[in-house]
């Protein structure tokens, strides 16, 4: 990709950034209240739907489990757009404050501040607690965003993002969720749209001439970023609140059957990526297959 097309093309996105702004606190209805039957995630995200011990919780358990599930997406979003955030000011150092690319990055950080913001609100809203990250979470996140090179930051964060963005897509279309849900989602889906494709040209340039070796390390890092966030979805603590008998068993069938539907639900958009840049070799394949695309559970194995 010539360097001229690039620069035209995030002028583009800088400008909509600034003309069509979405602000969560207008966009997003949150007077609206949910009726007893009202969704707070599409079913088909909440960890144990699909399995047969789904049917062993009352409805009120099904919704109030995806009401649990759905505050700790939000949460794990909006931990991860602050990193985010803090890596594009470690990269903002090192440009000019006029070059394209620093403008769109501010851009970018105005829009994850807010969407930070109204994760935070929707949160407040459903009045549910989120589980916060282990220290070894912690830990990864803090050396990542200090030492990783650049290339590598820009491809956590889209991995990421990716996958939000396929949350937002399944959340923002199913009318039985509540509607301050479906706004946040809509909103997040429409400029994370810009930031997706602002990272895969940033990563394009970089690709097109990296060898074997880099080309791996990309992969791997993308791989090893889904399976960091998905780490934090299912959690034994909602179990227990759900006031069953048997959380233990449910937690667990929970987990097990979460990570064999969810390489269907929100890795697509990787997969894409990643054979995009011819990412799948034969180091990274089996990885791949072994810890995210199980072949038992999804058709999407890296040709
Ligand atoms: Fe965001
Ligand atoms: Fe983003």
């Amino acid at each position: 990709m010539k360097q001229f097309y690039f620069e035209e093309s995030v002028e583009r996105l800088i400008r909509i950034s600034k003309e069509k702004p979405l602000l969560p606190e207008t966009y997003v209805p949150w007077a609206d209240e949910p009726k007893d039957d009202t969704l707070f995630m599409p079913e088909k995200l909440v960890s144990l739907e699909g399995h047969p011990l789904w049917h062993k919780l009352s409805r009120e358990q099904q919704i109030e489990l995806g009401r649990l599930e759905v505050v700790q997406v939000m949460y794990s979003y909006a931990w991860s757009e602050t990193l985010a955030c803090y890596f594009f000011q470690r990269h903002l150092l090192g440009l000019d404050p006029d070059s394209v690319e620093y403008r769109f990055l501010l851009r970018e950080i105005i829009e994850e501040s807010r969407h930070q913001e109204m994760f935070g609100m929707a949160i407040r809203k459903l009045d549910r607690k989120p589980v916060k990250p282990t220290g070894l979470h912690r830990l990864f996140a803090y050396l990542t965003v200090r030492w990783f090179p650049d290339s590598w930051m820009f491809i956590s964060v889209l991995a990421i993002e990716h996958m939000a963005d396929t949350y937002a897509h399944h959340m923002r279309r199913d009318p039985g969720v509540f509607s301050v849900i479906r706004k946040c989602s809509q909103l997040h889906h429409i400029e994370e749209g810009r930031h997706i494709q602002y990272a895969e040209w940033w990563l394009k340039r970089f690709t097109d001439s990296a060898g074997f070796f880099k080309i791996t390390i990309l992969s791997l890092i993308t791989l090893a970023n889904i399976i960091f966030m998905r780490s934090f979805y299912v959690q034994r603590a909602f179990f227990k609140e759900l006031g069953t008998g048997d959380s233990d068993t449910l937690y667990r069938a929970a987990r097990t059957h979460y990570r064999k539907k969810f390489a269907g639900l929100a890795a697509e958009e990787s997969v894409r990526f990643v054979n995009s840049f011819r990412g799948f070799n034969f180091i990274t394949r089996p990885l791949w297959n072994f810890f995210l695309l199980n072949p038992s559970a999804s058709n999407q194995n890296p040709k």
